[in-house]
């Protein structure tokens, strides 16, 4: 065993966010109108795991939660602001929802657990992807105007703001794998999403820095993992190479005020599938400068990358085109440690080249773990004495902090640690099939209760130090 000590300050929480937390129900919300996910639901509920859509009661029991949160000796949270909820027309603001928010982050500040608030994390309102979402440029504008009413609302409660949870995984659902509404598989929607939110990010970071008299930061949430090749063959490195360009370059770049990245470009629109009505030099203009003060990074698992073993159709209809199937290809190692209830890869190791790659080519930008977690299903059949024994969760948790604190000894710029999510909640298609929790949700009662891994990550929170 060895102790890992943590820099003074060191950010310990957790993230969340607010489709999956606030009431979704029409009777229930408050004003907030539509999303994806409820017209979703609604359209074709056998996508959703045992047909489960709900919430667990943090919009009427935050308080609560947040005493739960400050007994685990959080000093930061991540929630999300519903753009539905605020503004649910798009253009009127809902009073209820300022209401909501404003007790909301009071209570955080009271409680000294700073808050750190996403402007959007998949939940686009119904009426804009009515209008074609984030293929739509008139969107983008839209959503600038519900950042800039965010901040003019909230920011002297604020301490962090994220523009975006995860937009390639967004991209990825909406666009390429069918899995988030409007379940459409068409490649050249997918990129013109990718320059639209980045778009979106760097003219809200430039409005930010116009309305910032509170010296608060923003930044954005990216999913970041390195991508790893199957060998180290040329064709395969390559392909891990390219997956990195999709992934996450293709918006780290624009948000630390660089260009998309031209090869990126170069590849696309060799293969004769790169929008034509993409202005890159427009889009380039725009990004510009427009850089974050810090990023969350969202770690679970690594890519595992290798080159397509067959030559990929680039003349078929744009409908059969997706990154992984047409420029790179994905494999399993055979020695891969796995969450089988998830299906992800168990690679601690990857938060720390992922860390070390930001210090070495990204000018150690200031960084903090947004997400990293566990989903187990039936956690029932752990219960001994009332308390579930999640061991699992505090190795998995363990291991990615012994790397984490590694990659900082070693001068990675990392200022925190927040774990996905301390109370269970409910989880897009698979609704609530895997727990994530340091504290498990009776959904029958709504009851809150500690696992075993909640007395851990107290003491590792209070002392700001891991034995491991
Ligand atoms: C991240 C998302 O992709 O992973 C979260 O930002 C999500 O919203 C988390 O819940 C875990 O994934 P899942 O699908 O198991 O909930």
């Amino acid at each position: 065993m060895k102790e890992y000590k943590f820099p003074d300050g060191f950010l310990w929480g957790s993230g969340t966010a607010a489709q999956q937390i606030e009431p979704s129900d029409e009777n229930t919300r408050d004003g907030k109108s539509e999303t994806i996910w409820e017209r979703a639901f609604k359209e074709q509920e056998n996508r959703f795991f045992e047909g489960e859509f709900a919430q667990n009661n943090f919009y009427e029991k935050f308080k609560e939660d947040l005493s739960i949160a400050k007994g685990l000796n959080f000093n930061s949270l991540r929630l999300s602001i519903s753009w539905a909820r605020l503004m649910p027309d798009g253009i009127n603001v809902n009073q209820k929802a300022v209401d909501y928010y404003n007790e909301l982050f009071d209570e955080m500040n009271r409680l000294e657990i700073k808050p750190f608030i996403t402007l959007y994390h998949f939940d686009m309102p119904m009426w804009a992807q009515d209008r074609g979402g984030w293929t739509n440029p008139e969107i983008v504008e839209l959503f600038v105007e519900y950042a800039k009413e965010s901040f003019k609302l909230f920011g002297d409660k604020v301490h962090k703001w994220f523009t975006f949870n995860e937009p390639s995984v967004h991209i990825e659902g909406q666009y390429y794998s069918n899995w988030h509404y409007p379940f459409k598989v068409n490649f050249k929607d997918g990129i013109r999403c990718m320059f639209n939110i980045n778009k979106a990010q760097a003219l809200i970071v430039k409005e930010f820095r116009k309305q910032n008299v509170w010296g608060t930061e923003i930044g954005t949430v990216l999913a970041i993992s390195p991508s790893i090749p199957r060998s180290d063959g040329e064709a395969d490195v390559r392909a891990a190479e390219v997956c990195d360009l999709f992934h996450w370059k293709a918006f780290l770049e624009p948000a630390l005020g660089k260009e998309f990245p031209s090869e990126l470009i170069e590849l696309i629109k060799s293969k004769g599938v790169f929008p034509e009505d993409v202005n890159v030099e427009e889009y380039n203009e725009i990004f510009k400068g427009q850089k974050i003060d810090l990023l969350g990074i969202n770690y679970y698992a690594p890519g595992r990358v290798k080159a397509l073993d067959y030559i990929p159709n680039f003349n078929e209809d744009e409908c059969h085109i997706t990154p992984n199937t047409h420029f790179f290809g994905k494999y399993s190692p055979s020695h891969k440690r796995i969450n089988p209830y998830r299906g992800w890869e168990i690679y601690p190791k990857g938060l720390y080249i992922m860390l070390k790659i930001l210090q070495d080519n990204y000018g150690n930008i200031k960084s903090f773990v947004s997400e990293n977690g566990m989903g187990v299903q039936d956690e029932e059949r752990y219960r001994v004495d009332g308390v579930i024994q999640d061991d699992y969760r505090i190795d998995f948790i363990g291991e990615h902090l012994m790397w984490v604190a590694e990659a900082i000894a070693e001068g990675a710029n990392c200022i925190g640690y927040h774990m996905w999510t301390y109370i269970d909640n409910w989880s897009w298609a698979n609704a609530y099939k895997n727990r994530y929790g340091y504290i498990e949700l009776d959904l029958e009662t709504n009851e809150r209760k500690e696992k075993l891994s909640a007395a851990w990550i107290r003491e590792v929170a209070k002392t700001n130090k891991l034995n491991f």
